[in-house]
Parts: structure tokens; sequence; C-alpha cells
């Protein structure tokens, strides 16, 4: 998703910065390539030789500092980055950004850059609903900068309240959001529905049949349709992830509970994908105690779930139907068998068996098997790789049918 992206990262000073850190170490995870500006008041607090060692770059702190290149460095960087991050984001820098001052080197560079900004603020919480303050935000805000909203808790000055600097995960989503919201591959306007995670098939009130699914690339896909403007709506088995702001997201626990929900919202959808691990088949019966164990063995009778999917192809008419296909062997050729008995505009298939691949990980490895029978194949990569891949080939499709 970062991959070779250039994110400029602004710190200023506060107890906050040495969460700056953890936020610098999962972008550079995500493949980004970082650069840190750090006011005098931020290098008080954490050395710039700490953010230099997880940057692998030299960390500019004063305008007037030997320049390490030719280049003039607020310039260079201000040109260089596609993202700037501001985290944390005293009330100060908050202040002189609306204003226009440029008075330090992040403030120059700040003012001299066309990257879109993504502040992160971090400050007391009198200080942080202070109507000057607010105000600041909100004429910010209304020039475009971004925000990911301070978090309330136990302040470091021991006060509670509001003003806590978001958590480094939340920055990291905030900036992937930024990257996602500035592809030229729009889906405003379009309603998208998505399923993600397992279902729980019971057996009795404490067994149930379920798969290893975790619901990581149906959320990635949410996330990233959302950010490229769709209204969507998410219908989750159960996993641990947290429920994506911005998002419908709708619980459920057995397939046949998928299939009403997901029939429910298919007539308002534009686009349907079926991340989802569905069981195929659930008890028969289910007891409504628990089974005891006895000395003989034990032999549950299963029948059939409704294979949602086939439903929705036979319903298709114009809309843009993706499915996903988990496979052990003979993946394409089941691959493809599915694309044209579920009327689908295309598949994702992964191979479960393969290191990196499948359930639960960061990765997946996927090919793409479209409706003509043209096959992608992809190597390892991030699932918020393959939900972009997957978005802008649903956004040609789209185009093509327009
Ligand atoms: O959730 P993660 O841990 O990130 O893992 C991602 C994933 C491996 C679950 C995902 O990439 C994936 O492959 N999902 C589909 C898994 C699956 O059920 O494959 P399938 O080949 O059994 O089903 C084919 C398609 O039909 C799928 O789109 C499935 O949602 C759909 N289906 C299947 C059975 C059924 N009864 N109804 C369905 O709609």
């Amino acid at each position: 998703m970062l991959s070779n992206k250039n994110i400029v990262i602004g710190i200023t000073g506060g107890i906050a910065v040495y969460k700056s850190l953890d936020v610098i170490s999962r972008l550079k995870k995500l493949g980004a390539n970082i650069n840190v500006i750090m006011t005098k008041s931020a290098a008080e607090f954490v050395t710039p030789l700490s953010f230099q060692s997880l940057s692998q770059n030299y960390v500019i702190t004063d305008m007037f500092d030997e320049p390490k290149t030719w280049d003039v460095e607020h310039i260079s960087l201000a040109q260089k980055a596609d993202i700037f991050l501001i985290a944390p984001a005293t009330a100060n820098i908050i202040g002189k950004i609306a204003n226009g001052i440029a008075d330090d080197m992040l403030s120059t560079t700040v003012m001299a850059t066309q990257a879109p900004v993504l502040i992160a603020p971090a400050m007391n919480t009198n200080m942080y609903i202070n109507r000057v303050v607010q105000r600041n935000i909100q004429i910010l805000k209304d020039l475009g900068y971004k925000f990911v909203d301070p978090a309330s808790g136990r302040l470091a000055c021991g006060d509670y309240g509001v003003g806590k600097l978001a958590s480094p995960e939340d920055i990291v989503e905030g900036v992937i959001s930024l990257f996602n919201g500035l592809s030229n591959k729009t889906l405003k306007g379009k309603k998208v529905l998505i399923t993600a995670g397992p279902t729980q098939e019971p057996i009795d009130p404490v067994r149930y049949i379920t798969n290893h699914s975790s619901g990581k690339m149906g959320y990635s896909l949410a996330k990233a349709s959302r950010d490229r403007g769709a209204e969507v709506v998410l219908v989750s088995g159960p996993t641990n992830l947290e429920k994506p702001k911005g998002i419908e997201v709708v619980d459920i626990v057995t397939a046949n509970q998928m299939y009403d929900t997901v029939l429910k919202h298919f007539d308002a959808a534009d686009i349907i994908i079926k991340a989802a691990a569905v069981a195929d088949y659930k008890p028969k019966e289910v007891s409504n105690n628990k089974i005891k164990k006895t000395d003989s063995n034990l032999s549950i009778e299963l029948s059939r779930n409704p294979d949602i999917l086939l439903e929705l192809g036979s319903k298709k008419k114009d809309k843009i139907l993706v499915g996903f296909a988990a496979e052990t062997r003979d993946l394409l050729e089941n691959a493809k068998g599915k694309v044209n008995r579920k009327n689908l505009d295309f598949i994702v298939a992964n191979n479960i068996t393969e290191a990196g691949a499948g359930f639960k990980g960061d990765t997946n490895i996927v090919s793409i098997i479209d409706s003509f029978g043209n096959i992608e194949k992809y190597d390892k990569m991030k699932k918020e790789d393959i939900s972009d891949i997957i978005l802008d080939k649903i956004y040609d499709l789209i185009n093509l049918k327009e």
C-alpha cells in the first residue's frame, strides 16, 4: 500500500513525541520512505537520533542546520512529500499553519508543500477545547487539511479528557485512508456491499463449525472502498477486528443470517464483493442442550447452506459481482468454474496452503480470473494492496459498462 511513498513527518513538542517512533516503525514496515522534521521543543523530549535510526534518513531540526544536500531542504522535502503528517501536533503548530506563519523548518515546509496534510493533535484538554484552537482546526479543515482526532483519557498532565494523541494504529490508518482517497479511480456515488470473515454453524449451545477466516481481507476492501468515496455496507461474520469508522457494519453469525442480510442489501448495491468464507454445510439438527459425551462415536448429520454467491449471480443484471475462491488444489481450474457457474465479473483466487496466502495473515497470494478467462497472477502482497488492485479493476469495469 505505501511502497515507495514519501511521507514527511513533522514532530512537535509534547510528551506524546515517543509515540511517533511507533508510527514511523509501522509506516516503514508498510514500505514507506520517511523524512522527519522535528521542532526544537520536540527534540527536547526524544533525541533526533532515535528518529534518524528508525526512519533511516537524516532528521532536520532547524532551518539553519548545515544542509546535508545541495537542495534547499524545506523546498525539496515539501516537493518530495506524497503526504505530510504532523504527529503529535501542538496547538502552536496548528495555530501557525492556520494563520500562515512560517518561522521554522516545519512550518516553512508545510507552507511550501502541495501534498495533502494529515494532522494528529495532542495537547491538554483545556487547550484542545479552547475556542481559538478549535477555530484554527476548523479553518484548516475548511481548507482541506485532514485530521486524526485525539483520543480521550488520562493526559500526561494528570487531567482527564480529550487531547491524547490518537493511537499509532489510528494514525497509520489515517495515512492509508488519505492515500486511498487520493486514488483517481474513485468510487464516489457507488454503493458497495462486502462480506467478510467466517460463519459459525452451531452444533449445540457451546460448539460450532467454522473456518480460519479472520475477516482481514474483507475489512481491508471495505475500508479501501470507503476511502475512495463509496457508501459501504459490510456484512461481517464473527471477527476480532475493530469496526471501521464510516461504514455500516452488520454482524451475522450463520450462513443463513449472511444470506438474509446480503439479499436485503443486494438491490441497493452497485458492487458486491464476497470475501467471506461461508460454511457450505451446517448441522442438520442443533441440540438445545450441550451434547454429553458417551463411550460411542458421534456422527453429526450436515445439511447444505444456501450458496449466497450463486444466488446473487442469478440476480446480477448490470451490477458488478466479485467472488473469492479459497482452494487447496487445482486453484485456477476450480476458480474458473466458479466465475462461470456463479456469473461473476471476476474471482480472486487464493491457494490457502501457500505460505503467506489465505487466512489470518496480513498478506495473500492471488490470481484474478475474469469472465473471459483472462488470468492475472500476483506475487505475495499485503491485503491492502490486493484491495487496491481489486478496486482499480472494478473501477475499470464500471467505466467500460457506462
Ligand atoms: O478473512 P481472511 O483471514 O483475511 O482470509 C481471506 C480469505 C481466505 C477468507 C478470502 O481471501 C477468501 O478466499 N474468501 C473466500 C473463501 C471461500 O469461502 O471460498 P469458496 O471457494 O468456498 O467460496 C467461493 C465464493 O462463494 C466466495 O466468494 C464465498 O464467499 C462464496 N460462498 C461460498 C459458499 C456459500 N455457501 N456461499 C457463498 O456465497
